[in-house]
């Protein structure tokens, strides 16, 4: 999704500025831009495709002491130059990056006196503020009385040097402060060694950076005293430490993740406030998430049923804000999974269930994040900075984590006698552990397939759900997962002996019927291959993936990482970028 970073105080190098903006490359974009002011003049540059093309125009001596700079994520309007922000108003008055929607765009436009060039919605905002050309923060917050949307939007007057303007609403935004140089990013990320502290910009604040001062008004016009924060966040070396891709090499961490999440969870003693008599407090336990998230809900159901003989539910996130608030359950206990913490979906949720006054729980990889800032408690999860865009090491310590506060709310123990640390350790040994070679050769098989298929049976069915989505993301290949019984009841018809049939069978009680199920898809011709946890089939026949866990409720982190080496080799051979697919943001801030 889009990121900003701006930059108002000293000169400073273009190339430095545009540096912070490369951490925010794992949001995925596929176009770039900066403006600066100089004297009165807005000088701009603007590249489709990565920010190296965008470096390359920089000149070597280039500074800047008041700058906007972007990547973009199309959402309205083709991914090109002219689409590209920052968007400048017709008489270049007023230049705009943006991150969000602007959902009143046609109305503005029609009001409009001249026709951007751009037909993003974005461009209408900064011919909008040329037309309504306000001179001071009031006048400002004005104009944004008739726009509606989502946005974390900075905007530059040509007449106003040394004057930042910015509103926010859903979108996140953030200033870093040092001294009297000032940063404003989509991701305190950005500040790590330019600023000690921050500030939190919060929805319906609008503000302006001048006279080396910050001043911040709500939409009444009211000052608001900002809290700075003490920047904690170190910048994670995002190389790929020899790895040829962050998936792979975010595959690889997940042993270590996994141990991270352990010794957090056992140090940090996380688990304590969410005790059995906390847990009793509730009838049943919702989890709402999108894509992986939500697949690790999906799998935190089975978790709860099974361990905590609670009911649960799990919805996807814009699914769960089409329900009517009268059916929300208010004796329910809300858990928000969301590996960003910035979702726009998932945030939204969680503000529908807040408004209930309904408790809720964050379970983010990102402590800063939004989702971890609303909800009421948070369930950290440790995997680390994930870069590519397809969620690896996340899913993991997501499931993970729900097993251990399952884990922890059923026996009390918050220290190493609760078993389950020392079950998700042993998990940690045998994960990055599987035959290289045979997944690779039959990633090489899988390549030339035009679909997929995958079955499972209740936590294999998750499984099945969450290795389809894998696989469609990194290497286009068209594939679903169905439940095994469901098989017969219509995916059949679509089976030929060109379909690859992936069938999960790491669960005593289903075993069978699975195996059955895919007995079926061969009796008809397809590629079957099994991944098992039975001993029974382990080696009956080289279409077989030996999964070594004899505890169901952990075999699927097993089987999933191992499926997420498929599709990243599948990724490669067909000569795709597995870390950055096609059409795909990682922080999806729009709804
Ligand atoms: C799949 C994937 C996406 C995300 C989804 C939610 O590999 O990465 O489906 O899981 O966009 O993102 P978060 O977890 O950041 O809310």
């Amino acid at each position: 999704m889009c990121g900003i970073v701006c930059y108002l105080g000293s000169e400073r190098k273009t190339a430095y500025l545009i540096d912070k903006l490369k951490r925010l490359e794992y949001r995925g974009y596929d176009s770039a831009g900066y403006s600066s002011l100089i004297k009165n003049a807005f000088y701009t540059q603007k590249v489709v495709g990565k920010l190296e093309n965008l470096e390359k125009l920089i000149k070597n001596d280039e500074k800047s002491t008041c700058l906007i700079s972007h990547t973009r994520w199309a959402t309205h309007g083709e991914c090109n130059k002219i689409n590209a922000h920052p968007h400048l108003s017709k008489n270049n008055f007023w230049a705009v990056v943006h991150n969000g929607i602007i959902e009143n765009y046609i109305n503005i436009k029609k009001e409009l006196k001249d026709e951007p060039q751009s037909t993003t919605d974005t461009a209408v905002v900064a011919e909008f503020l040329e037309e309504r050309n306000p001179k001071s923060l009031e006048e400002f917050v004005d104009v944004f009385k008739e726009i509606k949307g989502s946005y974390a939007l900075v905007a530059l007057s040509k007449n106003e040097e040394n004057t930042m303007y910015f509103a926010k609403n859903k979108s996140p935004m953030f200033i870093g402060v040092s001294g009297e140089d000032f940063m404003i990013a989509s991701d305190p990320i950005c500040f790590s060694g330019f600023a000690k502290e921050y500030i939190i910009v919060e929805d319906g604040e609008f503000g302006i950076i001048k006279n080396k001062k910050i001043l911040i008004l709500n939409s009444e016009k009211i000052q608001i005293k900002k809290q700075i924060q003490k920047l904690e966040i170190e910048f994670e070396n995002s190389s790929k430490a020899g790895y040829p891709h962050f998936m792979l090499k975010e595959i690889m961490e997940e042993a270590g993740a996994l141990e991270n999440q352990v010794n957090t969870f056992l140090s940090r003693k996380i688990l304590k406030p969410f005790s059995k008599s906390f847990i009793d407090e509730f009838d049943r336990i919702v989890f709402v998430g999108c894509g992986t998230a939500y697949h690790a809900g999906l799998m935190g159901t089975h978790y709860v049923k099974e361990i905590l003989q609670k009911n649960a539910d799990a919805y996807i996130s814009s699914e769960f804000l089409c329900e009517k608030d009268t059916f929300l359950d208010k004796k329910a206990l809300y858990i928000f999974i969301s590996q960003s913490g910035e979702t726009a979906d998932t945030l939204l949720a969680l503000e529908k269930v807040k408004k209930l006054k309904i408790p809720t729980i964050a379970l983010t990889n990102v402590m800063y994040s939004t989702i971890s800032r609303r909800a009421d408690y948070v369930l950290p999860t440790c995997a680390g900075k994930e870069i590519a865009v397809a969620s690896t090491k996340a899913y993991i310590c997501q499931l993970s984590a729900i097993y251990m506060f399952c884990k922890n709310a059923k026996y009390e123990y918050f220290d190493e006698k609760n078993a389950c640390y020392f079950e998700i350790n042993n998990i940690s040994k045998k994960i990055n552990n599987f035959d290289r070679e045979k997944i690779k050769n039959l990633a090489n098989l899988i390549s030339t397939k035009q679909e997929c298929v995958f079955i499972g049976k209740a936590l294999d069915y998750v499984t099945s759900l969450e290795c389809s989505l894998k696989l469609k993301e990194v290497s286009y290949i068209n594939s679903c997962a169905y439940p095994s019984g469901e098989l017969k009841h219509g995916y059949l018809a679509m089976i030929t002996k060109e379909t690859p049939l992936f069938a999960f069978a790491t669960n005593e009680k289903f075993n069978l019927k699975t195996i059955s199920s895919a007995e079926e898809a061969l009796a008809r011709g397809a590629m079957v291959f099994v991944i098992t946890s039975s001993k029974e089939f382990a080696n009956s026949n080289q279409n077989v993936i030996y999964i070594d866990e004899q505890n169901s409720l952990l075999s699927p982190l097993l089987a999933s990482s191992v499926m997420q080496y498929l599709a990243y080799n599948v990724s490669i051979n067909k000569n795709l970028n597995p870390d950055m697919p096609r059409n795909l943001a990682k922080s999806v801030t729009v709804e």
